[in-house]
This record gives C-alpha cells, structure tokens and sequence, in this order.
C-alpha cells in the first residue's frame, strides 16, 4: 500500500448509523438479507425493539448526544404491525420529531429516517442502509450534539 493510499483511506467517511428494528417485520428483514448474502456497509447498528412504537423520541435524541451520525427506524408496513397501530403511533411522533425537535435543535433532518421493511424484504433492507449510508457520508461525521 502506498503513501496515498494510506492517506485516502485514512481520511475515508465511515459514519457510526444506528438503526431500530422491529422484531416481527425489520428485524427478520434485516436477518434475511444476512442469510441471502445481500451486502450492505457494516456502519450499522441493530438495536431490536418488539415494536417500532416503542422507540421513544428521547433515544434518537440520546444517540445523537452520543455522537451516532445516523438514525434510522424501521417497522412493518401501515397495516402490518404486530400491535396494530404501533407503527401509526411512530410515523405520527416522527412527524413531530422532525418538524419541531430536530429541526429546532439543528440536526439535519437528513440524519434520521423512517422506513416500512417486512420480513420478506431482505434485499429492500440491504439497499436501504446501503443508500442511508451513502447519504450520511455525503453530509458527514457529526462530533456531538450538545442537547441538555
Ligand atoms: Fe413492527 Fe409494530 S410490530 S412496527
């Protein structure tokens, strides 16, 4: 390896990307694009909650605090989820999350992300965080949001 090699790799993008699944629908997605060797950049994090509901807006707002550059949340499809309107509840406060909080907090909107994965959908998963990362590494590495 040269020099400038050495040098561009070093100075390589690779941004830390946080993703909550749900586990009845994104998180055997993201289990199925394993088993079928779909590739995806290894930026990513799996946290698994049974719904997507059940991430509450303060742990988007902790992974930022934390230095993560990118969160995304995923859950069934509209009409799919396990607990019947868990995922109306998350696409209602995300709304919320985006239009007051991250915006008013200076966060790039762009950072965070909410998408509809099933269980049948690994290769829709894989090209989801291959292009969420893409994006991330366009905008950048964030240090840490100062949030009190
Ligand atoms: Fe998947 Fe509710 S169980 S979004």
């Amino acid at each position: 390896m040269t020099k400038t090699q050495i040098k561009a790799k070093k100075e390589e993008v690779e941004p830390e990307i946080l993703v909550f699944c749900c586990n009845w629908c994104s998180y055997a997605g993201a289990d199925l694009a394993g088993v079928s060797r779909f590739q995806y950049p290894p930026n990513i994090r799996i946290i698994r909650v049974m719904c997507s509901g059940r991430v509450d807006p303060s742990f988007i707002l902790r992974a930022f605090k934390d230095g993560v550059d990118g969160v995304l949340i995923s859950g069934c499809h509209i009409g799919d989820c396990h607990y019947i309107s868990g995922n109306e509840y998350t696409r209602k406060r995300f709304e919320k999350l985006h239009k007051v909080i991250i915006e008013q907090l200076g966060i790039d909107p762009r950072r965070i992300r909410l998408e509809w994965i099933s269980a049948s959908e690994g290769k829709q998963f894989a090209d989801l965080i291959k292009d969420f990362t893409n994006e991330i590494k366009k905008l950048g590495l964030v240090k840490q949001y100062y949030l009190v």
